[in-house]
């Protein structure tokens, strides 16, 4: 067969399983090729911790929940805010309490639902997780499509059109080639394949087991999938606040909606400071500026002017002391922990 000839979906789905046996990635949640189907509970969890969150990331996180809940329904007994402490620094922190939840209905349940409707019922599990957990955990037959299987799938069929509307068109290439068994080692080998091979930028061409079947091999493949034009984030500007007594800093919950809803934090100023600094303040009194923080959301982009005061006083509102020396075990999202390695720097 030619390089430039229409991928021939018979052949494509052995190739890859073959070269899958051989270079499998060995993950914690996995099953390696030939043994029996993970347990649904890590590839439920894993699969959540890796919507929006690379391998490297994610594995100490997926380290750390099965070691301190071994089962779904150690979890579903686990205090939400235990949870959410745990999951600091993965960010998108609806997961977390959507992980709380799910864990829950299962363990009501008697176990995981094994179909991919079932599990869609679950809160934070949508088609791919859904999928991914039906193929994986049950050995369904389930079309499983995540970003690199989305540029493995652009290519091979040399799909033109831009994101998000190719979406539709990879849907049904990866459904043409998906096969009846294995899908669950066949969508990891595509996701394999595309985080080692298939890659953003220079993807190896040479080494790959889909060369011969790829329609888009010869036109640049790196062009593909074609990318909408980029957005460009509002920048937000704020105020956090640290404020220190006898060892001890003020931190608050963060209001139940919005960004890091619910999560452990600094006060700050509803990130509505002015660049002249006149946000609102927790405490009377003289600040001391310590720099600033920048952090990058899905939708935005936020600079935090980070400023320090001593005090013998209570804030006003909700909080408590924490211990300084403890503030690891606080689980604050990343943008806060910078703050706070920029004050305890000072
Ligand atoms: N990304 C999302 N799910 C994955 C999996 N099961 N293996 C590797 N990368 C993934």
């Amino acid at each position: 067969m030619t390089a430039t000839a229409k991928p021939d979906p018979s052949h494509i789905s052995g190739d890859l399983l073959e070269w899958y046996d051989s270079h499998a990635r060995d993950l914690p949640w996995r099953a390696l090729p030939g043994q029996p189907a993970p347990d649904p509970y890590r590839v439920w969890l894993s699969e959540v911790m890796l919507q929006q969150t690379t391998v490297a990331a994610v594995k100490p996180y997926f380290a750390k929940f099965t070691g301190t809940w071994p089962t779904v329904t150690d979890l579903a007994a686990a205090p939400e805010e235990d949870v959410m402490a745990a999951w600091a620094g993965l960010g998108y922190y609806s997961r977390a309490r959507n992980l709380v939840k799910a864990a829950k209905a299962v363990a009501g349940l008697g176990g995981f639902p094994d179909t991919e409707e079932g599990l869609r019922a679950l809160p934070g599990v949508g088609d791919y997780t859904a999928a991914a957990i039906a193929a994986i955990a049950f050995g369904r037959r389930a079309v499983v499509v995540d970003a690199n299987v989305e540029r493995v799938v652009a290519r091979l069929f040399a799909i033109e059109e831009p994101l998000p509307g190719a979406r539709k068109a990879i849907r049904t290439g990866m459904d043409a080639v998906t096969p009846e068994n294995r899908a669950g080692d066949f969508a990891q080998a595509m996701m394999d394949l595309g985080s080692s091979l298939c890659t953003a930028k220079a993807p190896k061409c040479l080494l790959c087991p889909l060369a011969e079947h790829c329609a888009g091999r010869t036109a640049d493949p790196e062009r593909l999938p074609v990318k909408p034009p980029k957005k460009v984030k509002p920048q937000r500007k704020g105020r956090a606040f640290w404020i220190e007594r006898e060892g001890s800093v003020w931190l608050v919950a963060r209001p139940g909606s919005g960004m890091l809803a619910g999560m452990r934090s600094l006060p700050d100023d509803g990130w509505s400071a002015q660049s002249d600094g006149s946000g609102e303040a927790p405490l009377e009194g003289e600040w001391e500026t310590l720099g600033l923080v920048r952090h990058t959301f899905t939708h935005a982009t936020l600079e935090l002017d980070v400023a320090a005061q001593r005090t013998r006083v209570q804030p006003d509102g909700e909080g408590q002391w924490w211990p300084i020396n403890q503030l690891d075990e606080a689980g604050l999202p990343t943008l806060f922990a910078k703050a706070a390695r920029l004050a305890r720097a000072r």
